[in-house]
């Protein structure tokens, strides 16, 4: 694991985003944005799911108009994320928060998929009710406390990074 390590982190583009000092404030302002239209379109469907917004409205329409919104941002997001990464891959691969993140992002990941294919498989037959049934609150619940915990780790990484010296 460590060799591969190595290579991310010896390959060039790594290489360019630690020598030049503007590159890596960029791609992170980048990977900022991206996640801000990550959390904020999925937290706009959480809360309809929940139940506290939008709750006059069709949970279908909200999904629908939302849904590309979310899965655009979230590519921009990882590949933003995957170039900081090489920047100081032995690093990041040792950090408690940026592991517990990518831990969160696959849960979040997992509890996405467990919605949209089998708890809300059908999703306009719920379009006249306010309030939804109680699976959906809390594929929901369990969404928004997902990413709000990734967003915390994400935030953490930099406070607490050790530097790992590596002789290429
Ligand atoms: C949608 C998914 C993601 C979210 C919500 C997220 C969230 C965050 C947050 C909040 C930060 C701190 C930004 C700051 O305040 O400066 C951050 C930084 C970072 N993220 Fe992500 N991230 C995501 C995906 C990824 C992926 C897939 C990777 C890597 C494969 C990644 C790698 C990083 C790295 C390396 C940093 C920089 C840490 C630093 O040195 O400051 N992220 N992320």
């Amino acid at each position: 694991m460590n060799e591969i390590l190595i290579l991310i982190y010896g390959n060039p583009i790594a290489q360019i985003i630690r020598e030049n000092e503007f590159l890596f404030p960029w791609v992170e302002a980048l990977h900022v944005l991206a996640i801000t239209l990550v959390i904020g379109s999925i937290a706009l469907v959480d809360l309809r799911l929940i139940g506290i917004r939008g709750i006059n409205r069709p949970i279908s329409n909200i999904s629908k108009e939302l849904l590309p919104v979310t899965w655009i941002a979230f590519l921009i997001a990882a590949f933003t994320g995957a170039i900081l990464f090489t920047s100081n891959a032995l690093s990041y691969s040792q950090n408690f928060y940026f592991i517990s993140k990518i831990a969160l992002l696959a849960l979040a990941g997992i509890n996405m998929m467990c919605f949209q294919f089998i708890i809300g498989r059908n999703l306009e037959s719920w379009n006249h009710y306010q309030q939804l049934p109680a699976s959906a609150r809390i594929a929901g619940a369990i969404s928004l406390t997902l990413w709000i915990s990734i967003i915390v780790c994400g935030r953490w990484i930099g406070f607490t990074l050790e530097p790992v010296l590596v002789a290429l």
